[in-house]
């Protein structure tokens, strides 16, 4: 496994739209394993393939919803949105954007149907940051960033005063 460089917002490989995978093979197991590494080292919950340079329609999410707390990265190769309902509205950022965050609304809850690193199809619902992650991801394989669905990209001030609501509203719950 290696670490691969992640592009920055402005590279115009960011806006191309990825082909679908069609080879289940050694390089996309080694594709999908340096981007599982990637975005872990880069504190990430989710990465597209166009983001380390390779046009091709794979991501990986980092699923923290789960019943034992422990993280897993989810593998997701040409993967749809079947189904989605809900809705969410909150700061969201990018490894292509550094430091930037916008609020985006985001379907709550959506199902994914897609392939694994075998070629195997399977379906599989996310919810709350999960459901954003998976968004985003697929957004990235047709050639779209978070920042076209925000208004302005946020202040830290705004940031922050996001975050202190945040906090009281859990407080006083
Ligand atoms: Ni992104």
């Amino acid at each position: 496994m290696a670490l691969r460089n992640i592009l920055k917002e402005g590279d115009e490989t960011l806006s191309r739209r990825c082909r679908p995978v069609t080879d289940f093979n050694k390089r996309l197991h080694e594709l999908l394993d340096d981007m599982a590494e990637t975005m872990l080292s880069a504190n990430g919950v989710g990465l597209a393939a166009p983001q380390v340079g390779v046009l091709r329609r794979a991501v990986v999410v980092l699923e923290t919803n789960t019943p034992e707390g422990e993280e897993c990265v989810i593998e997701l190769v040409n993967p749809e949105i079947v189904e989605s309902s809900g809705e969410q509205t909150e700061p969201e950022g990018c490894l292509s954007v550094p430091g930037a965050y916008g609020m985006v609304t985001r379907p709550d809850h959506v199902k994914v149907r897609a392939q694994d690193r075998n070629g195997e199809w399977f379906e599989l619902e996310g919810v709350g940051l999960t459901a954003r992650a998976f968004c985003h991801e697929i957004d990235h394989l047709d050639g779209h960033m978070f920042t076209e669905l925000c208004d302005h990209i946020l202040s830290e001030e705004e940031l922050e005063a996001y975050y202190a609501e945040q906090r009281q509203q859990e407080g006083t719950e």
